[in-house]
């Protein structure tokens, strides 16, 4: 009868709380406490020491503790037992996935209250890269730092691994003398540096946002409660672009209510860094390919703070449902936008987010551009398309526009106070949805909102952003083409937005001699705006201007955002003579590169 009723239990949970992309049970047994001791060898490239887990058991038969792992080496399991005795435990490792790692699976006698894992990681750690000091910017000192979305936690730290659940934790680091460590926590700007480290994060967490990173890093404040750590060629740089960061903060509080956390950091990572940005609680992690010395790309600022409230504050249950933190994200990053550099540019740079959501559109299989859609048995950093973010974000503007500003912002806001430090489901929203706004058909009707989440491509409700700016950008260039006169384009008065629409309107209409045009005219080959480069590089590919590969090279080489180099490589592995070339120059970049950006162009060049 108990077993028949454990499985029954078990059943439930299952449904209750299922997330395809975690072995973990942690229905039946969850860790709202974790503590680390971690020393972080550099020769070795490897982290190394324990992790202790505080357990509740929710179940009175549950015996087992399933953890995720991923390429860890577990040296022992100690349990503590409820008198305080400590006893080995016995272990073992499940199959190896390679999307999803390894189930660590530990045997209990009694409902013990803690446990303790001894492990090292791996070099090859997917979420973890080891920088020598040649491959950071000041060349004086190695560095290292995580990334942990989305199920990269468990390579290296053994834990539930899913953002069904939250954690606190605390965590002791110990590093080479003379560099720092921080993490998404309780930094302290005057910490000494002496290669003992010690960190707090009193509010609760999903594992994706567990953060290290150890580095010859320096401080500089922006405000009371922000500031940069960066390393010190970018220290003053990044100070400078990022100023209005504490400006942002206000509007946002004053939309959806106080910021939850304290202090918010950013920390200028190596050019290697995989993405654009990482909202790491108190510590976004940010590309430096951002800081452009004209503030044109803060928009990741104001995305990565806007998760505080959209992602970290209330998160995505699983991650079928990215939407709920990257759509919502992307919608109050375009209102800090709006408010901070005003009306125009939140227009603009909409207008070209829908150009990046319709390229994507065009490729992405049908059953991928639904606001929900199935990541079962598949790496869930598949997910990150234009899809959830600005699909999502069109969705919110939709409802806005339809209720008003004041009706959806008093919504919205309080959506982020009712469901505060809980994880959410796309069912959890439309209910409360339901209740608190949806209650005139005419205005918004259930059908609408269903269309915009389960169908796929843009709903029929969608209504596209139009500038007169782009227009006009338009319009000069179809006179430049006709006259073939440079001075039809009047360039001094774009802002990087018009020149980012304007190369995006090249490959469809121009051919390679306007394009050698526009390079000696504009240095478009040599930009060190990273967007408008990468934009630039992936018309000329696509026209066979090979003029710009000197300067494609040196960008595959210097910068590592997958964003920006898997497109390219994917170009140019289109043809036998520049899928060789792509391949000499991958050779000597991928040393530099992030293991997921490593592994995502291996792929595209079919070298495993
Ligand atoms: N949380 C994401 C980064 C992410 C998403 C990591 C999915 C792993 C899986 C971050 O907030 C983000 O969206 N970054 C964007 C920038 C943004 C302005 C669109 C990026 O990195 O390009
Ligand atoms: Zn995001």
């Amino acid at each position: 009868m108990r077993v028949v009723l454990l499985l029954l239990f078990i059943l439930a949970a299952k449904v209750q709380a299922a997330d395809p992309h975690s072995f973990s049970n942690f229905a039946l047994v969850s860790h709202p406490q974790l503590t680390l001791d971690l020393t972080a060898d550099f020769d070795k490239q490897q982290l190394s020491g324990f992790v202790e887990l505080q357990l509740d058991w929710h179940h009175p038969d549950v015996r087992e503790l399933i953890l995720d792992s991923r390429d860890l080496s577990i040296e022992k399991v100690m349990g503590q037992s409820a008198e305080g005795r400590w006893v080995k435990l016995s272990h073992r490792l499940g199959e190896v996935s390679s999307t999803h790692g390894q189930a660590l699976r530990i045997e209990f006698p009694a409902q013990f209250p803690k446990v303790r894992i001894y492990y090292h990681t791996s070099p090859q750690a997917s979420g973890l890269q080891w920088l020598t000091k040649e491959q950071t910017s000041e060349k004086q000192q190695p560095f290292m730092y995580s990334q942990s979305q989305s199920i990269h936690a468990r390579s290296w730290i053994p834990l539930q691994d899913t953002p069904a659940v939250r954690l606190n934790y605390q965590a002791r680091i110990h590093t080479p003398k003379q560099l720092l460590a921080v993490m998404g926590a309780d930094n302290s700007a005057n910490t000494d540096k002496d290669g003992d480290y010690f960190f707090r994060m009193p509010q609760a967490i999903p594992s994706y946002l567990i953060a290290l990173a150890i580095g010859d890093l320096e401080f500089k404040a922006m405000s009371e409660r922000t500031g940069v750590y960066a390393e010190k060629v970018w220290l003053d740089k990044a100070v400078a672009e990022f100023s209005d960061t504490e400006q942002m903060m206000q509007v946002v509080s004053a939309m959806y209510g106080d910021y939850p956390w304290g202090r918010y950091d950013l920390l200028i990572l190596p050019a290697s860094f995989p993405f654009g940005g990482m909202e790491n609680p108190r510590l976004s992690f940010i590309t430096p390919t951002v800081i452009a010395g004209d503030k044109s790309l803060v928009s990741l600022i104001a995305h990565e703070l806007a998760h505080s409230w959209s992602g970290n504050l209330v998160t995505n249950g699983s991650w079928h449902e990215l939407w709920l933190n990257e759509g919502f994200t992307s919608y109050v990053e375009n209102r800090i936008m709006e408010q901070v550099y005003g009306a125009e540019r939140a227009l603009l740079e909409r207008q070209l987010s829908v150009q990046d959501l319709e390229n994507d559109l065009d490729q992405l299989e049908p059953e991928d551009t639904l606001l929900v859609s199935d990541y079962t048995g598949r790496d869930p950093d598949e997910a990150f398309t234009q899809v959830p973010y600005i699909k999502g974000m069109l969705f919110l503007q939709f409802l806005e526009q339809r209720f008003g500003r004041k009706t959806f912002d008093e919504f919205l806001k309080n959506y982020f106070q009712s469901f505060a430090f809980q994880s959410m489901d796309t069912e959890k929203f439309l209910r409360f949805m339901r209740k608190t706004l949806l209650n005139d058909p005419d205005t918004v009707s259930m059908g609408e909102v269903l269309e915009w989440i389960y169908q796929p491509g843009l709903a029929s409700t969608f209504v596209a952003p139009v500038s007169d700016a782009f227009k006009q950008v338009d319009l000069q260039l179809a006179s430049w083409q006709k006259s073939g006169q440079l001075s039809d384009l009047a360039t001094k008065s774009w802002s990087i937005h018009h020149w980012l629409h304007f190369i995006g309107q090249l490959a469809a209409t121009v051919d390679m001699a306007q394009l050698r045009q526009l390079d000696q005219g504009f240095a478009l080959s040599q930009s060190q705006n990273a967007e408008v480069a990468a934009a630039w590089f992936k018309v000329a590919l696509a026209k066979n201007y090979s003029e710009a590969q000197p300067a494609l090279e040196q960008f595959l080489i210097r910068v590592g955002r997958r964003k920006f180099v898997v497109p390219l490589y994917q170009q140019l592995s289109q043809n036998q003579q520049t899928l060789s070339w792509a391949k000499a120059v991958y050779q000597k970049a991928r040393p530099g590169y992030h293991p997921l950006t490593q592994s995502a162009v291996d792929k595209v060049l079919k070298l495993n």
